[in-house]
C-alpha cells in the first residue's frame, strides 16, 4: 500500500462516522441528478467505487438488482452496511477494493458510479481504465467530482490565472484533508475518460455550497490550521474568488466548490 492510500485510509477510518450524516455527501443535488441521468434498469449490476458511507450506492440499489459498495477503508464499509441494513435493503453488498485495482472480472458490471473521491487517487487514468474493464460492453460509467477551475466553468481568466487558482484550491484542500491528492479540471477528465474505451455522452455542473465549519469539521481540521484555511479564502486571486465565491457574514463563513458530473458509454 502506498503511502498515499494508508493516508486515506488513516484519515477516512477516524472520521468515517461523519461521512453517514454529512449533508453534502448524504442529500447533495448530484445524487438524485446522477440517478436521473442514469436511469438505471432493473436487471442491472452496479458497482460504486469509493462508496464512503455507501449514499451513492443506496440511491441506486431500489432500481437495480445487485449494488456492490466498494471501498478502500475499512470503517466505510461498515458504516456502508448499516447504512444499507437501516434503509432494509437486501441487494448491498460491501467489498474492499482500491479503485485503481478492482478486485472484479472483465465485464461484470452494468453501471459503475464514482461520486467525490477521485481527487483522492494517485492514479486517475488507471482507475478510469478499471472501470472501463469491469464494465460491460455498452456499460455506463457515472462519475461526479470537484473540480478545478478551467476555461468551461471560469471563461474570461487566462490559463495562468487558472491554472493558479487550481493548484491553490487543490493546496487548500490537502491543509485541510492531507489524504486530499488532487481535483482535475473539466477539460482533464474528458481527456482522460476520452482515452480510455469511453464515449462520453453527458457532461454538467452542479454547484455544491460549502459551510466552512463543518467543512474544517468532517475532517477534524486541528484548531491553529483552521485560520490558515480562512485566510486562503480571503485572500484569493480573483479567478479563486470567481470560482469559490467566498462569504464572510458575521465570521460564518461559506464557499462554493463545483461539482462535474460526466457520463460515458463503454464501447461496444
Ligand atoms: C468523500 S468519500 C466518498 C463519498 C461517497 N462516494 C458519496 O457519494 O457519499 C471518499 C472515499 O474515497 C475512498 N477512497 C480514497 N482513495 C481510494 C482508493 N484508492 N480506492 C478506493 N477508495 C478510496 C475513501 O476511503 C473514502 O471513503
Amino acid at each position: 500500500m502506498t503511502d498515499a492510500k494508508t493516508l486515506v485510509q488513516a484519515q477516512f477510518g477516524a472520521n468515517a462516522a461523519k461521512y453517514s450524516t454529512s449533508a453534502v455527501h448524504a442529500k447533495g443535488a448530484s445524487l438524485q441528478r446522477l440517478v436521473d441521468l442514469v436511469q438505471p434498469k432493473p436487471a442491472w449490476s452496479t458497482l460504486d467505487v469509493a462508496t464512503g458511507a455507501g449514499h451513492t450506492a443506496l440511491a441506486f440499489a431500489p432500481h437495480v438488482k445487485r449494488s456492490v459498495a466498494s471501498d478502500l477503508t475499512p470503517e466505510m464499509l461498515v458504516e456502508t452496511a448499516k447504512n444499507a441494513a437501516a434503509r432494509g435493503f437486501s441487494n448491498v453488498e460491501t467489498a474492499a477494493a482500491d479503485a485503481e485495482h478492482l478486485p472484479f472480472g472483465d465485464a461484470t458490471f452494468d453501471l459503475v458510479t464514482c461520486r467525490i473521491a477521485p481527487h483522492h487517487f494517485p492514479n486517475i487514468p488507471a482507475f478510469v481504465a478499471e472501470a472501463a474493464r469491469v464494465l460491460k460492453p455498452g456499460g455506463t460509467f457515472a462519475l461526479v467530482d470537484n473540480v478545478t477551475p478551467d476555461g468551461e466553468t471560469s471563461p474570461g481568466f487566462s490559463a495562468a490565472e487558472l491554472d493558479d487558482a487550481g493548484a491553490v484550491y487543490n493546496a487548500f484542500e490537502k491543509i485541510r484533508d492531507p489524504s486530499h491528492g488532487r481535483a482535475l479540471s473539466t477539460s482533464e477528465w474528458r481527456a482522460v475518460v476520452g482515452d480510455a474505451d469511453f464515449e462520453i455522452t453527458h457532461v454538467e455542473h452542479c454547484p455544491k455550497a460549502m459551510d466552512f465549519e463543518t467543512w474544517c469539521k468532517t475532517m477534524a481540521v486541528a484548531a491553529p490550521t483552521v485560520p490558515k484555511l480562512a485566510d486562503m479564502l480571503d485572500t484569493a486571486s480573483p479567478a479563486l474568488q470567481a470560482f469559490l465565491t467566498p462569504t464572510n457574514a458575521g465570521g460564518k463563513r461559506g464557499f462554493v466548490l463545483t461539482e462535474l458530473i460526466l457520463i460515458a458509454r463503454k464501447a461496444i
